[in-house]
């Protein structure tokens, strides 16, 4: 299928990016909801398919495989043009790939958390993503840190640590509606 980079942002693929914990999912549903769109956590795609959770691909098949994964599922979805809207995990946009296609086939939301506000949720993730296991404080500081970078490829960023998830899956809506 060709890839429809002239499409307006309102009928494309919604994506929303961000760290763990930001809020993807939760605001991802709230926004789904709104719009009468089909939400896919990619992530729990991916278990599904899998038939284990996302920590036990870590565990035995190795970080390298769920990104090939990651790249395979979200290249696949981004190309299918369903207007649905995709939480990927927060490592997704490490990979080039993904990001350009994300970004010339989907409109792109950054659900953006300045760290002050991250670190009070730290303790309600810790145990469940990989990425953040064996890891000091001052590790996952320079973790969020260098992931900056990959999230600055987005269309619209939209304040996830300050507002409601019911609020911010509003500010998508005003913007996906400013934009027609
Ligand atoms: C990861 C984030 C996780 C999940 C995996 C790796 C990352 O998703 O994809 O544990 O590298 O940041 P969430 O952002 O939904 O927690």
């Amino acid at each position: 299928m060709q890839a429809q980079q002239s499409k307006p942002y309102h009928e494309r693929n919604i994506v929303l990016i961000g760290f763990m914990g930001a809020g993807k999912t939760t605001i991802g549903k709230a926004l789904a909801a709104k719009l009468s769109r089909e939400f896919i956590d990619v992530d729990e795609l991916i278990a599904a398919e899998q038939g284990m959770p996302v920590t036990e691909i870590f565990r035995t098949l190795g970080e390298g495989a769920f990104r090939r994964m990651e790249k395979e599922y979200i290249s696949e979805l981004c190309l299918q043009q369903r207007g649905a809207v995709l939480s990927l995990g927060g490592g997704a946009f490490l990979q080039e790939e993904i990001r350009d296609l994300c970004m010339a086939n989907a409109a792109v939301f950054l659900m953006d958390i300045p760290w002050e506000q991250w670190k009070t949720r730290l303790p309600l993730i810790r145990d469940s993503r990989p990425i953040l296991q064996n890891k000091t404080d001052e590790e996952i500081k320079a973790l969020y840190d260098s992931r900056q970078a990959i999230y600055e490829r987005h269309h619209c960023k939209v304040d996830a640590g300050s507002q409601t998830p019911e609020a911010a899956a509003q500010a998508i809506v005003d913007w996906l509606e400013e934009q027609k």
